[in-house]
């Protein structure tokens, strides 16, 4: 083995061979164990860079401090998503052949920007997406590029729907062109506002357009806006529809506003982040009635499709849409390949990851029945929880719920509903230093509710039933 200076080249084989083990052996260690940590990382801001050196080492250091270090520093400061009491935000679950897999693409190291550059990662990437296409249901029309988030995958579609709507704005930018408008209710990702700024429709280019009682988009309210904004001299340019809001899980009525964008000829995107992977089972295919009209979906395999971040799948239907808005081909990038797609046509980077060899792995490994069947589990505990949460004296759910997601609150009788907001808060900090569990909150009309998401593949009843135990002593004790 080598050992540290500065003469250095890379690894030696049998170096690589005996890391590899260690480290295979401590991934494996850890998979097995996670469920022993403390959910969220017990330590206070600034603790890391503290415990981290201020500079970069002189000389090489030996594999044994670095994984000694990053036992005794890294671990300890993480929040621990792949564990199975990990509720917050949407769980998510970094699987074995998605980890393995993520090895081998660090090996290849490809940059998947031209064909020629990874004919193998640009091709599994279609291929892959053709079959979660038809795992989804989704009409052989969309064709799928692979981002590394929802908000990239939304800033995309929606930088195709400006190109599409605000041609002009290519060649000669914004200024002077109408001014162009984004449809969406408040409960729509941050995501959406996002883009909208980077696009350079300022933040008043996103008209919200109310809800009902269960959050889901009026439809009737997004034609009056539509129609009133057209009259009032601007320029419509999408829609943004969501299947599993990011507050509640709610879907707002596709085929309505597929309906409505139809008829106006607004760009409807479909933001599927989050559940768009139920549409696996086909109890539930008819709540996603309507995104097979869509001209743009977001589903992301690294929240509820068992692989490891970062994933998220957009697809288009016509491509062409996306290479219209970002296609740029400089002089030494042109090849000659003839009828190769190149995946840099397709999003703002030049260079992407191969992430196609994950979700493949995942999808090969636990077949479309497991992945089915993962799912399905997720909702029966869910529905499980749910129970639990109407039965309970002094806890309030909020209904409906949707998919794997349980928003609830706790509502004792005797307590003012100004001090339940701060009340629920420290019921969820309290399960949170707690490390048995972690949660985080949402607002619904301005009042706090706490978010249980249930998406990772190792939890079990028993580790929603610890879950929510902690919450009703955190309860008992705030
Ligand atoms: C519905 C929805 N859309 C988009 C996003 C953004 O996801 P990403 O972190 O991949 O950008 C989220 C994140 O939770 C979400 O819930």
């Amino acid at each position: 083995m080598t050992g540290p200076g500065s003469d250095r080249t890379d690894m030696s084989p049998d170096e690589f061979r005996e890391w590899g083990r260690r480290f295979v052996e401590w991934v494996a260690e850890y998979l097995a164990e996670v469920g022993g940590y403390p959910v969220m990382a017990q330590v206070a801001p600034g603790d890391m860079r503290t415990a981290l050196d201020a500079e970069a080492p002189e000389l090489g250091e030996p594999m044994e401090s670095l994984l000694r270090d990053f036992e005794s520093v890294i671990v300890p400061g993480t929040t621990h998503w792949n564990h199975p009491g990990f509720f917050g935000y949407y769980a998510i679950s970094g699987t074995g052949p998605g980890i393995l897999a993520e090895l081998l693409a660090a090996a290849l190291n490809v940059n998947a920007m031209v064909w020629r550059a990874s004919p193998a990662a640009t091709e599994l990437e279609e291929t892959t997406l053709d079959w979660l296409r038809r795992f989804l249901g989704l009409p052989s029309a969309f064709a799928g590029t692979i981002n590394d988030t929802a908000s990239i995958s939304t800033f995309h579609a929606l930088a195709a729907a400006r190109e599409r709507g605000l041609p002009e704005a290519r060649e000669r930018g914004l200024s002077g062109a109408p001014p162009g408008r984004i449809y969406a209710t408040a409960e729509a990702h941050s995501s959406v506002a996002k883009a909208v700024i980077a696009l350079g429709l300022g933040r008043d280019g996103v008209t919200l357009v109310p809800t009902d009682r269960a959050r889901r988009m009026n439809p009737r309210e997004l034609a009056g806006a539509v129609d009133s904004d057209v009259a009032a001299g601007y320029r419509p340019l999408a829609v943004v529809a969501t299947v599993g809001t990011t507050s509640t899980a709610a879907t707002d009525p596709l085929a309505a506003i597929a309906d409505v964008a139809g008829s106006r000829g607004l760009w409807l995107h479909v933001d599927a982040a989050y559940a768009g992977p139920a549409a696996c089972l086909p109890a539930l295919r008819p709540g996603f009635r309507g995104w097979e009209r869509a001209d743009s979906i977001v589903v992301n395999p690294h929240k509820w499709l068992f692989t490891p971040v970062d994933c998220s799948v957009l697809y288009a239907r016509r491509p062409a849409d996306l290479r219209a808005a970002f296609s740029l081909t400089p002089a030494f990038l042109e090849t000659r390949d003839e009828g190769a797609r190149h995946l840099m046509d397709h999003g703002l980077a030049l260079g992407r990851r191969f992430r196609a060899l994950k979700l493949w792995f995942v999808m090969r490994y636990f077949g479309q029945e497991g992945l089915r069947a993962l799912i399905e589990c997720h909702l029966t505990l869910a529905a499980r929880l749910a129970e639990a949460v109407d039965a309970e004296t002094g806890w309030e759910r909020w209904k409906p719920s949707g998919f794997s997601l349980v928003v609830l609150r706790w509502s004792p009788d005797g307590v003012a509903a100004q001090d339940r907001d701060a009340l629920n808060l420290a019921v969820m900090d309290r399960v949170n230093a707690s490390g048995a569990a972690f949660l985080s909150h949402t607002e619904i009309d301005g009042e706090t509710w706490l978010r249980f998401a249930i998406g990772n593949i190792r939890t079990t009843e028993e580790h929603v039933d610890r879950a929510w135990k902690a919450l009703r002593t955190a309860a008992v004790k705030s």
